[in-house]
């Protein structure tokens, strides 16, 4: 695509596994699998085009409290994640990180996302970044207590350090797929200017040409931040 205004930080969320399976006549963690490899191949096509950050929202606060058997199998899919794909990650001088809280998760699987971040490329030029056990809400509220603790009055400036995200750029583009039209608890304070872009696209039917369609919705606004 020539003459597109590229965003630096892409932010997704990943919505309507379950439907897509439904629709198949298939279990929701099929749904989930077919997810994952559209947001292996969405990644691909991000950092092709030149985005920087990919965060994707993979598991949400409120998720935790679905039933056993689908988080049981999104936990296998993060431990897939972390033990073979972020390899060619790394291959391709991409980097891993995660925001969210991640005490609340399987041991093993904090280990595993401990090692994946800590053997991530030192020099990368993209970096996705996994929302796991994410609520923007919790995000916030545990920022505000690390300020607290450490008796901090905060800045809009300052405060942003405090947040899960504080080695990334505000996100410049939102995707949501799955047609619902809201933002779900997802990076509440990082989005007062992000430009947000809604489909009715299942996310296992999110393609790169879908990608490429939503980063050309975003080029050809205009962003004012609040300015004339
Ligand atoms: C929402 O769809 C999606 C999720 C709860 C999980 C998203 C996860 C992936 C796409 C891949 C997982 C990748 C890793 C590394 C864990 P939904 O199930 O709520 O869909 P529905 O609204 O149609 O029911």
């Amino acid at each position: 695509m020539e003459n597109v205004n590229i965003p630096v930080h892409v932010a997704v969320i990943m919505d309507g596994n379950g439907r897509w399976a439904k629709k198949r006549l298939m279990p929701r963690s099929f749904g989930h699998n077919a997810g994952m490899n559209a947001m292996i191949a969405m990644a691909r096509k991000a950092k092709a085009m030149g985005v920087k950050y990919l965060t994707v929202y993979a598991l949400s606060t409120e998720n935790l409290a679905r039933p056993k058997e689908e988080l049981d199998g999104l936990f296998n899919l993060i431990r897939k994640y972390f033990t073979k794909n972020v390899k060619d990650l790394y291959a391709e001088g991409a980097a891993v990180r995660v925001i969210g809280d991640m005490s609340a998760l399987p041991q093993d699987v904090q280990q595993l996302i401990a090692d994946g971040v800590k053997n991530s490329p030192a020099e990368a030029q993209f970096f996705v970044i996994l929302a796991l056990n994410y609520g923007a809400r919790s995000e916030i509220t545990r920022a505000v207590n690390a300020a607290i603790s450490r008796g901090e009055r905060v800045t809009e400036q300052t405060f942003s350090s405090y947040l899960d995200t504080k080695e990334f750029p505000d996100p410049d583009l939102i995707i949501r797929t799955g047609g619902e039209l809201r933002l779900s608890n997802f990076l509440l304070w990082q989005a007062a200017y992000s430009e947000l872009y809604f489909t009715d696209v299942l996310f296992p039917d999110f393609d790169e040409k879908q990608f490429e369609k939503a980063v050309k919705s975003y080029s050809g606004r205009n962003r004012r931040f609040g300015k004339v």
